[in-house]
């Protein structure tokens, strides 16, 4: 039994009471049946050519991988016209994200983000014992980027703003972002997280790739898991001055970014043409969904990422479970809506007849 006053009595060993007290990341169900539409994964296999590298990567499994990254940085590097100390690449987005509020927030330190938002900035704030200050959603679902920037202090390390939101689907626009970062300090870290940035089409959307070098106090941060369909890999990478991201490198778990990561990254950027096809496929069902959905009598936000959002409130457990009646596995945020990705095509049907149930059942 331990006698610290910060650790419960029934525990058995001194350990940190706040991460005592977090719940574990969860994952999207997965779907012994049916659509798995819970996760914002991409439904097409890999892009032509990951297999072959992947699998020439395997044969040097007994190897260590070169997590240093050397050819995906630089090719990166060339796609976004920067230099090599300006992309840092991570297993995953996530990875990334723990890496720069480990370098950037501590004890008595605050990060600021929007809420409802993607579960990992909650999660990633108490890891290094920061504190959240999360700031809600407009009543429309999207961040409110007035009330973020007027809730930095000069305790506040990072802010992370999230376009398109996961779960609201909603974006910043370009002149949102622009007078949001004119109202906080140039020293204080932001993190523009733009996972699902490929799948938008509205021109008003912010947009990473023209805010290359703009602040001394951006991060851009993509990941090759939506758009690129490589979630199971693990891989994403950040844009941003050389000297924040020499510190988060130097926050990084070692080795965890594998050989196999990085070649599929570099086959799928070879495929720019297939990508996008893909990605104007996806997009152009999610336009279907959300008109019918509208037509349904829904008060969906209008998506620009990959998902739609259902702001199903008290009733989303009822949802989710009209949603699991036909066949689609559905992520439930309680007690604020449901996320559902878009995903095959076969899957269009089930959605929009158990949306239209839901939509009765609920009124
Ligand atoms: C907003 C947001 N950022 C980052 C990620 C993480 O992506 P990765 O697979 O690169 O870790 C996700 C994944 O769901 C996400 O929704």
């Amino acid at each position: 039994m331990s006698s610290d006053p910060g650790t419960p009595s029934h525990f058995p060993v001194k350990m940190r009471p706040e991460i005592l007290a977090l719940p574990a990341y969860k994952q999207g169900s997965a779907a012994p049946t049916g659509f798995k539409l819970s996760s914002n994964e991409n439904p097409f296999d890999p892009l032509p050519g990951v297999l072959e590298a992947v699998d020439a990567a395997t044969r040097q499994l007994h190897r260590y991988p070169n997590a240093a990254a050397p050819e995906i940085t630089a090719r990166l590097a060339k796609e976004w016209g920067v230099e090599t100390d300006e992309v840092i690449v991570a297993a995953g987005s996530v990875a990334l994200l723990v890496q720069f509020a480990l370098a950037a927030a501590g004890h008595g330190d605050e990060v600021v983000y929007s809420w409802r938002s993607f579960e990992v900035y909650p999660w990633m704030t108490v890891l290094p014992g920061a504190t959240a200050v999360p700031v809600p959603n407009t009543p429309d679902h999207r961040h409110d980027l007035v009330a973020m920037a007027a809730a930095v202090t000069d305790r506040t390390r990072l802010v992370i703003v999230n376009s398109p939101n996961n779960p609201t689907s909603t974006i910043v626009t370009k002149a949102e972002f622009e007078t949001f970062m004119g109202a906080v300090p140039d020293d204080l870290l932001v993190i523009l997280d733009e996972a699902y940035a490929e799948f938008i089409t509205d021109p008003d959307a912010v947009n990473g790739r023209e805010l290359v070098r703009r602040y001394p106090n951006l991060v851009i941060l993509r990941t090759f898991s939506k758009a690129y369909g490589l979630a199971g890999l693990r891989i994403g990478y950040g844009i941003g001055p050389a000297p924040i991201l020499g510190a988060a490198r130097t926050t990084i778990m070692p080795l965890s970014l594998t050989d196999h990561a990085q070649v599929a990254a570099i086959a799928s950027l070879d495929r720019s043409a297939e990508l996008q096809e893909r990605v104007a496929n996806i997009a152009a069902r999610r336009e279907v969904v959300w008109q019918a959905l509208l037509e349904q009598g829904w008060d969906v936000p209008r998506p620009h990422g990959n998902f739609v959002w259902f702001p199903t409130g008290e009733r989303t457990a009822e949802a989710l479970e009209v949603f699991r009646a036909h066949d689609i596995i559905a992520r439930a945020y309680l007690p604020d809506g449901v996320r559902l990705t878009i995903g095959e095509e076969e899957s269009v049907e089930n959605v929009l007849a158990a949306a239209e149930e839901i939509a009765r059942l609920i009124g």
